[in-house]
């Protein structure tokens, strides 16, 4: 039996367009596309009326003006919120995107995604859910002729293990990665429970022994933000696998070759 550890691209841009456009908008989606990523990481959290829509913050105040949170606003009222003057007057107006808008546009340009599934407080389950079950239909044909282990699929990633497995439940076809932002002791327990293909981990607490261990063990390695092209090369010599990146500018989507790597299972 062959192992395919991540068949996925090594340089993600991070929320879309990294630190060049106002993240998790479609103006990030263009932003990393220009810069020729074709493997992007956003985060997803559920609106009043359970639309999967682009934001990372719960309440508003940082990338959305007011007072207010994402899961007591409906999409429609989201869609109409100012995503981009945030950032700079040129993208004043972008709206917070559906993430149905922005899987559409991934798919129509070939570009892979990193769904990192946000859920607000409360919400863990019924985001994962939920998230899932939209990505099972858009993804439908890709598939029924996609390999589990294909970059033809999305990858789902998230802080909360219960939002996953809630994935698991509702779309057990689309492969998760367990994300933490400190390896916990219980790790391998966690990625068999959730029978994920990788572990998403903050690169600032990862040491080459313990990337080791995750590698040793049969699982993909994936690291966020790694915004220092040293730091990068440093971590792709331990056997990370990718990681997503804020400096688009700085380290590009061909830092390192995105071969898929296959071992024979012992
Ligand atoms: O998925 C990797 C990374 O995005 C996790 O942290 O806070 O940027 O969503 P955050
Ligand atoms: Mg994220």
């Amino acid at each position: 039996m062959l192992k395919t550890l991540w068949p996925y691209p090594k340089i993600v841009a991070h929320r879309g367009g990294g630190a060049l456009a106002p993240e998790n908008t479609l103006a990030a989606m263009r932003c990393g596309l220009a810069h020729g990523f074709h493997a992007v990481e956003f985060d997803v959290m559920l609106s009043r009326d359970a639309i999967p829509v682009l934001m990372h913050d719960e309440q508003f105040g940082r990338t959305v003006s007011g007072v207010g949170s994402v899961p007591t606003t409906s999409a429609l009222e989201l869609a109409g919120l100012d995503a981009g003057s945030w950032f700079g007057d040129a993208f004043a107006g972008e709206p917070v995107p559906s993430y149905a808008q922005v899987a559409a546009f991934c798919r129509a340009q070939a570009i892979w995604m990193n769904v990192e599934i946000k859920p607000a407080v409360g919400f863990e389950v019924a985001t994962g859910r939920v998230t899932a079950a939209l990505t099972r239909q858009l993804f439908a044909a890709e598939i029924a002729t996609a390999g589990v282990a294909s970059r033809a699929l999305p990858l789902f990633s998230s802080f909360s293990f219960e939002a996953l497995m809630a994935a698991r439940a509702a779309a057990p076809e689309i492969p998760r990665g367990y994300l933490v932002d400190t390896i916990p002791a219980d790790w391998h327990a966690r990625l068999v429970a959730l029978a994920a293909v990788a572990l998403h981990t903050n690169h600032q607490n990862l040491s080459r022994k313990l990337a080791q261990q995750v590698k040793a063990a049969g699982y993909g390695l994936f690291c966020y933000t790694v915004n220092d092209p040293a730091r990068a090369t440093e971590i792709l010599s331990w056997g990370v696998d990718g990681f997503c990146t804020d400096r688009i500018d700085l380290i590009g989507a061909d830092f390192s070759l995105g071969a898929a790597v296959v071992i024979a299972d012992k």
